[in-house]
């Protein structure tokens, strides 16, 4: 039986949460289907829940102690720019060439690293970085971040100063995609509308596109706005800080955890490291 998703459309100026009359329905196979619209240089994580059930499960998608990062594109092997390599390996050149069909230099692939979701970007940092902050020349950007009450927490320079490894390798940010509203796998927008559109801004604002998108209630997330953060873990209640990506718009509390990755000749790997404290594995525990 097909699994029905219910879609808001872009928030108005005055709202970040569309009305229950104009949210579009779309069915699990649609979902599938309209899951990465890379040509345009957005990035795409549109994993079906039910197909990750199965590579959740330990020895599936990735195998003990392979630290190598892998494409993610089942259902979309006719539609994803990688989805004739679903479960290879991933390659930083994949990306880069990737990125030469969009006007920001940008691209993106879902992806699964130990089991988890997750979701792969090059963003031209190293190209642009040094030149004025212009509209479609994207770079990371570091920044303060502030809780769901709007306390401030603290600089992710405080963080890197700790393990330099925490800040993007070889222009290649991979995060989390478990959405920090209620858990739903984040993915780029599967409707038409401005936040993934082929355009990138400075300050990490909601307008202009290039953003993460959660499918479930439309939470946003700028994958070049690095932010420290808080959240809190599930298990066991725990508060930890984390390095992540800004939080754009919509009802997650805060924005989504990088895992740090090293660009190993062309393959993108995961790394797990204790750093402030803790393990950055315990950034990732705050849903079941
Ligand atoms: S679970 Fe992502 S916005 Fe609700």
């Amino acid at each position: 039986m097909a699994r029905e998703y219910n879609l808001r459309p872009a928030p108005g100026p005055d709202s970040d949460a569309g009305d229950a009359e104009s949210m579009t329905m779309l069915n699990r196979r649609q979902f599938m289907r309209y899951g990465l619209n890379s040509a345009a240089g957005v990035l795409a994580a549109s994993l079906g829940v039910l197909g990750f059930a199965s590579i959740l499960m330990p020895g599936g998608g990735s195998s003990a102690g392979d630290s190598a990062v892998k494409y993610w594109a089942k259902g979309r092997e006719d539609s994803a720019w990688y989805g004739s390599l679903h479960l290879e390996t991933m390659k930083k050149s994949d990306f880069v060439s990737e990125a030469a069909k969009s006007k920001t230099n940008t691209s993106g692939a879902s992806g699964v690293w130990m089991g988890l979701p997750v979701t792969v970007n090059y963003i031209p940092h190293s190209i642009n970085s040094g030149t004025p902050e212009v509209d479609n020349k994207p770079r990371f950007q570091l920044t303060e971040g502030y809780d769901a009450t709007g306390k401030y927490v603290g600089h992710i320079e405080d963080l890197i100063d700790k393990d330099g490894r925490i800040f993007p390798s070889d222009d290649i940010v991979m995060i989390f995609s478990r959405c920090t509203h209620l858990c739903c796998i984040p993915g780029w927008q599967l409707v038409e509308n401005t936040f993934t559109e082929d355009h990138w801004s400075a300050g990490g604002t909601d307008s202009g596109g290039t953003k993460l998108f959660c499918i479930c209630h439309s939470s946003r997330f700028d994958p070049t706005m690095l932010e420290m953060n808080t959240n809190r873990n599930r298990a066991d209640g725990s508060v930890f800080n984390y390095a992540g990506i800004r939080r754009s718009g919509g009802p997650a509390p805060v924005g989504l955890p990088i895992i740090p990755v090293a660009v190993t000749g062309d393959i993108i790997e995961g790394l797990a490291f204790e750093v402030d404290g803790g393990s950055t594995l315990n950034w990732l525990t705050y849903c079941d």
